[in-house]
């Protein structure tokens, strides 16, 4: 799992005038709206015994109180008020937990889970389908997979396993027919181009069936951005019916994915059609999580040394490089076999911006440790003289 990337915490219509509790990178948080309508996230640890905020209420202060002890925090982190010291008294200046930036797009609440400042941070991934209602008509759904992010992701951009695991959408006897034709990668996304020879579309009365003949070329074009591992299904059904797939893949622990999916479609834009596209969306993900949630290991491996990849595979070899240059650089995977001693005992939390301005406050939670990143070699020294060999 990696920090320092914006992630969907929860869909936007699930955030009114309560507390929630939205769980990202194995730890808890609290999303609450203030007055303004802006939705802030906090830490969800009470740096006073430890209670859970997303358990409390929202105040005439602007704040989220705890139910423990009532103590209320801003949209920033800091404590306001503590009930048993009376009405302006002064709040410790530890008394603070860490706050992360927020932004609603495209109907669901994104959070900054780090320390970067702005100018840092990588773009929430553009959709602008979305706000396009003129053309394209949107449903909203989502998946909970019993899966690491990593492999929910590789599965989503994978071609050629249409032919074998969805029988709407390919035939095993189709499979050397399949291709990439085109693909792209930065250090941050990539996109592709890929040719498939799917069967004719079902549902909507039937009336899919015209829409494409058996075995009709189709143009798919799957892409993927490391800022909310998202993935993006763009599928050109024929000249005139296209849709888009936009999923972001929250981890919400090492085990547990949940995925935001919003689907775009230019055609039979009425409302009476919605049903139908949820469920033929969770149909595809439900025959995925068949396959993704049995394969070992439960991780995406960190080499290739122990699979044996094929031509087609280029694609998820992106994916796989892209996360590699955040690992190896960047140092921003967690190192959650660091925590497993402390289970129980010990709690920890992901870093905020404010942590990184404000280095001399002694903060009550300790962060999340990283998995450091490999030096590059020296210049003229080889890898048997690096002290690391
Ligand atoms: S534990 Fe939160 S106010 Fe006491
Ligand atoms: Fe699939």
């Amino acid at each position: 799992m990696l920090t320092n990337l914006w992630y969907v915490a929860e869909w936007s219509r699930a955030v009114k005038d309560k507390p929630v509790q939205a769980r990202l990178l194995g730890q808890n948080f609290v999303l609450f709206r203030d007055k303004s309508g802006k939705v802030n996230c906090l830490s969800d640890i009470c740096i006073h015994r430890g209670g859970s905020l997303a358990g409390g209420w929202t105040t005439k202060r602007d704040c989220v109180a705890c139910p423990y002890h009532g103590w209320e925090f801003d949209a920033e982190g800091k404590v306001q008020f503590i009930p048993s010291r009376g009405e302006g008294a002064e709040v410790p200046e530890r008394a603070r937990i860490d706050a992360y930036p927020t932004q609603e797009r495209y109907g669901m609440i994104w959070v900054f889970m780090g320390d970067l400042p702005e100018s840092e941070r990588y773009p929430i991934p553009p959709f602008p389908e979305f706000d396009d209602r003129d053309k394209w008509r949107p449903i909203e759904t989502e998946f909970t997979w019993k899966a690491s992010v990593d492999r929910v992701v590789e599965n989503g951009i994978d071609i050629a396993h249409t032919s074998f695991v969805h029988p709407g959408f390919g035939y095993q006897e189709m499979a050397a027919k399949n291709r990439i034709a085109k693909m792209e990668r930065s250090d941050i996304a990539g996109s592709s181009s890929c040719v498939l020879y799917p069967p004719p579309m079902q549902g909507n009365a039937g009336l899919m069936r015209f829409a494409r003949k058996d075995k009709a070329e189709t143009h798919v074009h799957p892409g993927f951005y490391l800022s909310g591992h998202c993935v993006r299904l763009h599928i050109q059904v024929n000249s005139w019916m296209e849709m888009i797939i936009f999923d972001a893949n929250t981890p919400v622990d090492e085990f547990t994915t949940r995925s935001f999916v919003v689907q775009v479609r230019n055609f039979f834009k009425w409302g009476m059609f919605d049903k139908g596209s949820v469920k033929r969306t969770l149909k595809v993900f439900a025959e995925d999580a068949h396959i993704v949630e049995a394969i070992a290991p439960h991780h995406l491996p960190e080499s290739l040394e122990h699979e044996v990849s094929v031509e087609q595979d280029k694609f998820m070899a992106a994916w796989r490089k892209v996360r590699k240059i955040h690992i190896e650089e960047k140092g921003w995977k967690i190192d959650t076999r660091a925590m497993e001693p402390y289970r129980g005992e010990k709690a920890f939390t992901i870093p905020s911006p404010a942590r990184r301005l404000n280095p001399e406050l002694r903060w009550a939670l300790d962060t999340v440790p990283l998995v450091p990143p490999l030096r590059p070699p020296l210049q003229g020294v080889s890898r048997s003289d690096d002290k690391r060999a």
